[in-house]
């Protein structure tokens, strides 16, 4: 495998499926095959998950609630959507660990990185919850402290779409799509990839970020199989 440890982000959006709300059971049960699939081959996982199907924090901005109480409203839909896919894992026999960064002792361990990189280290997959525990940050940023923190090689972003293109290829489509993109390159041409929160955090601690399609079933070995899948962005 290309990479031994991995920062996987999932999006919480995608979690839908064809639903409007809430986790799709199928969706779930897909994901969790391809993260079994490369479980099995001994990659070291940590897992990110947004909560936007359930709860976004700027929506309750918009409804005239305070952002940050919007924000930790947004922190425990992660959880949800956390502790939906630990059950998933489990279910498929993929020995798993939740922690999270909000002290919620009844149902996850909390945030601890030594004892999280134990746990990568006997093999279990561990998904950390409720983003980077403070308000003003995304599920993207949490992504990029934890990929730093638990020394990941690499951030697989799976999102909805196959990659970084030079424009949006719904409104052109001459647009192509880049296989290697370096962080100035994103910067300097406005591509969007992360926040820039997330983004910098990326780029100063040369931490790579595979953007790519985790909707189709089998995308997620051929990342880690060094197939030429998605975008990298690097340094
Ligand atoms: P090792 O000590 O490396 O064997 O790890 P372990 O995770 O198996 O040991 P531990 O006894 O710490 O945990 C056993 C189970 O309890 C695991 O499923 C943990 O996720 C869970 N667990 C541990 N600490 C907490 C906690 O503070 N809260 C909750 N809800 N679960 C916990």
């Amino acid at each position: 495998m290309k990479y031994k440890r991995i920062l996987l982000k999932l999006s919480g959006e995608s979690l839908m499926g064809d639903k409007a709300f809430g986790i799709d059971n199928n969706r779930l049960s897909q994901y969790a095959n391809q993260i079994k699939e490369i479980y099995e081959q001994g990659v070291e996982i940590a897992i990110v998950i947004g909560g936007g199907n359930i709860f976004r924090g700027v929506q309750a901005e918009e409804g005239g609630m305070d952002r940050t109480h919007g924000d930790y409203m947004g922190m425990l839909a992660t959880m949800i959507n956390a502790m939906a896919l630990q059950a998933a894992l489990e279910s498929k026999g993929v020995q798993s660990r939740l922690q999270s960064a909000i002290e919620m002792k009844e149902i996850a361990e909390p945030y601890v990185r030594r004892r999280a990189v134990r746990h990568l280290e006997k093999g279990r997959v561990v998904v950390f919850g409720a983003g980077t525990g403070n308000p003003y940050f995304t599920t993207d940023s949490a992504a990029s402290l934890r990929a730093i923190e638990i020394n990941a090689e690499v951030i697989l972003k799976g999102t909805r779409v196959d990659g970084i293109y030079t424009e949006d290829p719904e409104k052109n489509p001459d647009a192509t799509k880049y296989d290697v993109i370096s962080f100035d390159d994103v910067y300097g041409k406005g591509l969007k990839v992360m926040d820039m929160t997330a983004f910098t955090l990326c780029k100063e601690n040369d931490l790579p970020i595979v953007v790519f399609d985790m909707d189709t079933p089998g995308n997620l070995v051929k990342v880690l199989s060094g197939e030429q899948v998605g975008t990298i962005v690097r340094n």
